[in-house]
């Protein structure tokens, strides 16, 4: 059987989380069955990424009306959906067209506005439709759409945790089209880095105490939080230094300003020796060497959390928010301490015990290590999402369903092709 062609349509053309796991899946993806490319609906390095990978991939942007749309940052209202319609509507009209023309046997989604623009394009191209969705959605009209969407656009929900499966579920889509696949690492990635450069980098000697939060630089990711719970652990081990690693990538409603307003309190604080903000690193594996103790802080419940597996691979001892999937990811506190979502005093506690221990950090490490070797490997990724294309496209083990039926349909000769 001749590869089949699969079409990704992502929302952004930045690399973020979501765009990491999709980078990592094309990776590893069979080819001799699948023959991948990617639609980006915004500029960025992503399409640099894919190129390195030998994946197809073109660039159509959505209007900055569409782009600035926001469900995370400051909300969205209605005042600023209505001019976004038209470019929404002439997007999908052209993403129809081109999964028709080109055959496109699946189409796979990877952000919120792909869901809807890819969605719909190919419920016109009459091509099944996986939504990957790697978020929570809120409360309110446009989630209400966006669900109900939910429950008739594709043929499969594959999410990244549990947790986020079950608002879909909740909200009353069938459990049998909602799957839930858990991200993974590339452990050889993260095995026996060198985290002396990074440290050379910041001016931290070898053996200073060193704890580093990771991650987009956005207020639900909790820096904020973090500067805050530096600064009391500062007041008893004034030798600890810190440092919040990546850069702010958001264009949209809400985002903007963040790292000024974090690096503006640091200074209030009297802190700027003591912790540091280096931007966006490509070599985290060797910046998690460098650490002590790895935070991570979400305000927000955490959809998956794709650096707390990235820590555990590196084996480094972690404190994590107990919000969203953090369970799931890390257990339920071998592997990591957990801490409230939002209270700083519990962080900067957790912070100063694990300083203070090193036996429990490398207690943590290794269960941590051997967790992900067990539950978060790329392979069982890649096999899983894996399976849900082979169901879709004519293997399918639940025969009658809604999903299959839509294939059937989707799969009748068109003409155009
Ligand atoms: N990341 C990175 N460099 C940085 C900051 C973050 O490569 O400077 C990566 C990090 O290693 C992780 C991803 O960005 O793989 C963030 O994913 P996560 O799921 O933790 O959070 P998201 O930002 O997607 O909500
Ligand atoms: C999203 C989520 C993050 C998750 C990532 C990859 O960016 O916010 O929690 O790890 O997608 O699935």
């Amino acid at each position: 059987m001749p590869a089949a062609r699969l079409c990704y349509v992502s929302p952004v053309g930045f690399v973020g989380g979501a765009e990491l796991s999709l980078l990592d899946l094309l990776t590893h993806l069979d080819r001799d069955r699948f023959h991948p490319e990617v639609v980006c609906l915004g500029e960025g390095p992503l399409v640099d990424h894919l190129t390195a990978l030998g994946v197809p991939s073109r660039v159509w942007p959505m209007g900055q009306a569409v782009a600035r749309l926001s469900l995370r940052g400051k909300r969205s209202g209605l005042g600023r959906l209505l001019p976004a319609i038209p470019g929404t509507l002439g997007q999908v009209a052209r993403l129809a067209a081109y999964l028709r023309k080109a055959g496109v046997r699946l189409a796979h989604t990877n952000g919120m506005k792909a869901h809807v623009i890819g969605g719909l394009a190919a419920r016109l191209a009459r091509v099944p439709v996986v939504w990957h969705v790697r978020d929570f959605l809120g409360q309110g009209r446009l989630e209400d759409l966006v669900f109900w969407l939910g429950a008739r656009v594709p043929v499969r929900i594959i999410t990244n945790s549990q947790a986020v499966a079950r608002t879909w579920w909740e909200r009353g889509v069938s459990p049998s089209r909602v799957v839930a696949v858990h991200n993974g690492v590339d452990v050889e990635r993260y095995e026996g880095r060198d985290g002396d450069a990074f440290r050379v980098s910041l001016g931290i000697p070898a053996g200073v105490p060193l704890v580093g939060l990771i991650g987009m630089l956005a207020p639900w990711k909790g820096q904020m939080e973090f500067v805050e719970a530096a600064r009391l652990v500062f007041r008893s081990a004034p030798q600890t230094r810190f440092v919040i690693v990546g850069e702010e990538p958001y264009l949209t409603d809400g985002h903007g300003g963040f790292a000024e307003s974090l690096q503006r309190r640091v200074m209030e604080l009297g802190l700027g020796h003591a912790v540091f903000l280096p931007g966006y690193r490509r070599d985290v594996p060797e910046v998690l060497a460098a650490l002590d103790v790895v935070v991570h802080a979400s305000t927000a419940p955490e959809p998956f959390g794709r650096v707390l597996v990235e820590a555990m691979a590196a084996r480094r001892p972690l404190i994590a928010a107990d919000c969203g999937a953090v369970r799931e990811v890390v257990g339920d506190g071998d592997a990591a301490v957990l801490v409230p979502p939002g209270a700083i005093a519990s962080l900067a506690e957790a912070m100063l015990a694990l300083l203070k221990d090193p036996e429990r950090r490398a207690a943590l490490a290794e269960a941590g290590w051997a967790r992900v070797r067990q539950q978060f490997t790329l392979e069982a990724h890649v096999r899983q999402i894996e399976q849900v294309y082979e169901e879709i496209l004519g293997v399918s083990r639940e025969p009658g369903t809604h999903a299959t039926a839509w294939v059937a349909e989707s799969r009748e000769p068109k003409g155009e092709a």
